[in-house]
């Protein structure tokens, strides 16, 4: 993990000054223990109950990262034929696969099907028709769980927020008995389980328990009416803290939680988290560019921006910035921490008590392990950061640096 040692910020055994002075900033820097850490804290805790951890590829996709995953047996949520070719290549198993996602196309079910994925996770009827078709032209059968929208409010930031009714997802589930009903006449289509995803960045999961109660009465009926549904899957969404004295709760006490609630219903549990394995991992190294005073505010421009963290632009959300090297100096500054990008909307942190920092010096924003790179964009011609992967004492480059070349592959005068 990320962490001080005579003054210097380590990952690991591996002192961040050394990866930035190397392989330049801006950067995106994991930490293989920790993912690893992570993942192992959600399938112990679900210890002898079936379970599957399915990944949630959209927090982090990197090939490098899947890999490390894919060797400890998780599995993986996936929700385009994109992730879903990264899976594989990454050495996932696709029987440990599940497709969510509000719009599949053909080509996309069509490639999930021929994979063997374990389960699409539906979001309508005219999906469950469109996969049957496939399936059924394919030769094979199709698993699916309808993604069912339980009216729970998740309170957390309203975008990323999914669990309403007057929300794009899934099937109000209120409906979903007769959906299931109906798909009975679907040839290539066997009914599994029951899907449900309410947010992200969820600090009080009493929210998730209480979607968790409404789908196993759900599944109860479900049961009545003949179906053979084997499993819940609860989504991801559970929350980290992203500053430093913010309370999150731990994978082990939310995995107990859940535990009790399913309790002896006979179904395997399916979890999809994201950020909860990746994002304390990650941290995304950029240098001082320069001070500069307007009479109102000081801000301090760095060589990262809104296009390689775009979480702060986009949700307000808070990330916690270190300097690589303790200042001798005591002194502080207040200011906004700010990209060279051409909006106001461009800052990775506002009014931010930070130590003295001077043209040169680096930084690590915290917590850019989920969301980061993947969210990342090339916006005014900026080629993206490379991705490097710390294990132990040793570090090595995941993703190269973007060069000019491949900021115009494909393009032509
Ligand atoms: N399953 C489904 C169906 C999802 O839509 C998501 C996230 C997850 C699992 C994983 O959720 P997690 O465990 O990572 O919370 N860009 C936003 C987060 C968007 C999350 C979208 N769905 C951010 O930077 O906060």
């Amino acid at each position: 993990m990320f962490h001080y040692s005579d003054g210097r910020y380590f990952c690991d055994q591996v002192d961040l000054e050394v990866i930035a002075r190397e392989a330049g900033t801006p950067s995106y820097v994991y930490s293989a223990n920790a993912i690893l850490k992570a993942y192992s804290a959600y399938d112990d805790a679900f210890g002898a109950m079936p379970h599957m951890i399915c990944y949630a590829v959209k927090a982090n996709s990197s090939l490098g990262v899947l890999a490390l995953l894919a060797k400890a047996g998780c599995g993986f949520d996936i929700v385009s034929g994109g992730e879903l070719q990264r899976v594989l290549r990454a050495g996932g198993d696709p029987a440990r696969v599940v497709f969510s996602g509000v719009g599949k196309t053909a080509a996309e079910i069509e490639l999930a099907l021929r994979s063997g994925i374990s389960n699409f996770n539906c979001e309508s009827e005219a999906e469950l028709a469109e996969i049957d078709g496939i399936a059924w032209r394919l030769g094979v059968i199709g698993r699916f769980s309808l993604r069912v929208n339980p009216d729970v409010d998740a309170v957390t930031h309203p975008y990323i927020s999914t669990g309403l009714r007057d929300h794009k997802f899934g099937i109000d589930i209120g409906e979903a008995r007769a959906v299931y009903s109906r798909s009975k006449h679907f040839t290539n289509l066997r009914a599994a389980g029951v899907a449900c995803h309410i947010g992200s960045q969820i600090l009080d999961y009493s929210s998730i328990l209480e979607a968790t109660g409404k789908v196993l009465a759900l599944i109860a009926e479900l049961r009545t009416d003949g179906h053979l549904i084997d499993h819940i899957d609860l989504g991801g969404g559970l929350g980290i803290a992203y500053e430093r004295g913010e309370r999150a709760p731990g994978i082990a006490e939310f995995v107990s939680a859940i535990r009790e609630q399913v309790g002896t219903s006979g179904l395997k549990v399916m979890v999809e988290p994201g950020r909860s394995i990746v994002g304390q991992a990650g941290v995304l190294l950029t240098t001082v560019l320069n001070r500069k005073k307007t009479p109102s505010k000081e801000f301090v421009v760095v060589d990262a921006a809104m296009n390689d963290l775009i979480r702060p632009a986009l949700y307000k959300a808070h990330h916690d910035i270190f300097p690589l090297k303790v200042p001798v100096a005591r002194d502080v500054l207040f200011a906004d921490v700010v990209g060279p990008i051409c909006e106001t909307g461009d800052f990775l942190a506002r009014d931010r008590l930070l130590p003295v920092l001077n043209p040169g010096d680096r930084l690590a924003i915290l917590t850019a392990g989920a969301y980061g790179f993947v969210q990342a964009s090339n916006y005014n011609s900026r080629p993206r950061g490379p991705e490097i992967l710390v294990e132990g004492d040793s570090w090595r480059v995941i993703r190269e640096r973007e060069t000019f070349e491949d900021l115009i592959r494909g393009e032509s005068l």
